[in-house]
């Protein structure tokens, strides 16, 4: 009615007003048209261009693995190392391997939106996507035991894309417990969502009031417990200490009460550290035994891709580490790495990591095997594993 009175007012005619009309509703269309043209023209370009970028970032590691594959094959035949589970494998099976992970982070770019490629070029081309990566509280703890091999851990698993770990012991559940979840999320790396925050003290198993700590951060926190032969660990412990202070007794006098081997002192840090049922008891009063992951010390040397393997399956991770990143440095006697997140060219863990230990009386090494018997099956029972330690 309004309509008609505007038109009279007007004088327009009904003709020329189902004109206008008609002009009015082709002009929307047409603006409505190009407008959404340009929009999807625009985000075809962005996509391809991040495409693109992925596959620089892609292309530039695979090369760098396939060097990392040449250096392996010639430190394998200069070696005549004949290990094969620590070995890289065939380079042709590498290049094929890069090219079904470049495929496959191709893929996971265009169904997610974000891809999981290492190093900081990523970080640059997040925040190019409007992604903003931020620091959070762990999601998983390497909580020990101190000398089972908890850096060789950590360093195997953080080469894992979507695992971002804190460089160095932060000690905020034993030592800087006071400071707050603020302090100790403010030495979290940065990560992007679905990647896994990572830290590693491993004094964390073995203090009483950290398991209640952890428990209150987040009751669902993954907890991996490297652990070895407690007699070989206890001499590891001595050694380091040993490395430090020159005038350090003898390991057989500070292991046993006056001097003689018939009593072990279980005041002594290294020997007191290794009854592991003990602590473990604590920490199962708060965690149940499904969110707990032994790895074994011994087997992460003799064999790291099986043991990063159950890490990774653990933690609902892709299997990404494998034999291929490993390889065995002979003068070393150890595990190393072809490149890390710190590293780009192949190399084994610090001088700290695998000393010579000094000659133990063997008869001191029996009574301590002797003592730890009891407390290893007392392990075994708890864990369901026998770690077999004689
Ligand atoms: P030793 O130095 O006594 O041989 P942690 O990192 O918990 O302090 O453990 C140190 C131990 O890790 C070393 O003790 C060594 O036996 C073990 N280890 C395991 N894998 C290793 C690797 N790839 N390189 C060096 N040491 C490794």
């Amino acid at each position: 009615m309004y309509v008609s009175i505007w038109c009279h007012s007007l004088n327009l005619s009904s003709r020329s007003l189902a004109i206008v009309l008609v002009v009015c509703v082709t002009l929307v269309y047409f603006s409505y048209s190009f407008n959404a043209c340009l929009l999807a023209s625009i985000s075809r370009t962005l996509q391809q261009s991040n495409l693109r970028n992925l596959l620089t970032l892609q292309q530039r590691n695979a090369s760098s693995e396939a060097e990392a594959n040449r250096v392996s094959n010639a430190s394998r035949s200069s070696n005549g190392n004949s290990n094969s589970s620590t070995s890289a494998g065939p380079s042709s099976n590498s290049s094929s391997s890069s090219s079904s992970s470049t495929t496959a982070i191709l893929n996971s770019t265009v169904s997610n939106g974000i891809a999981s490629v290492d190093g900081a070029p990523k970080y640059q081309m997040l925040r190019q996507q409007g992604l903003r990566p931020s620091r959070h509280l762990p999601d998983t703890l390497i909580i020990g035991v101190k000398k089972s091999g908890t850096r060789a851990l950590l360093e195997f698993i953080r080469l894992h894309p979507d695992v971002r770990a804190a460089g160095s012991e932060v000690h905020f559940f034993d030592r800087h417990y006071q400071r707050g979840l603020r302090w100790y999320r403010h030495h979290m790396p940065y990560t992007i969502e679905g990647q896994i925050t990572m830290e590693k003290t491993p004094s964390y198993f073995v203090t009483k009031e950290v398991p209640q700590r952890v428990y209150h951060m987040n009751t669902a926190t993954k907890l991996l417990i490297v652990v070895r032969d407690p007699v070989t660990r206890a001499i590891s412990d001595y050694t380091q200490a040993a490395s430090k202070k020159a005038d350090m007794k003898r390991f057989e006098q500070l292991a046993f009460v006056n001097g003689s081997y018939s009593v072990v002192d279980t005041n002594w840090g290294p020997v007191k550290i290794g009854v592991y049922a003990r602590y473990l008891e604590h920490w199962l009063l708060y965690f149940p035994l499904s969110q707990l992951l032994f790895i074994s010390g011994e087997r992460l040397i003799m064999d790291p891709a099986y043991e990063i393997g159950r890490v990774q399956d653990f933690l609902g991770l892709k299997r990404v580490v494998t034999e291929k990143h490993f390889y065995f440095n002979a003068t070393k006697g150890f595990p190393c790495l072809f490149k890390s997140e710190a590293r780009s060219t192949p190399h084994c863990l610090g001088k700290t990591k695998g000393r010579n230990h000094p000659h133990i009386d063997a008869n001191a090494i029996e009574r301590l095997r002797e003592f730890y018997r009891p407390f290893n099956n007392k392990f075994y029972q708890l864990t369901g594993i026998n770690f077999a330690w004689p």
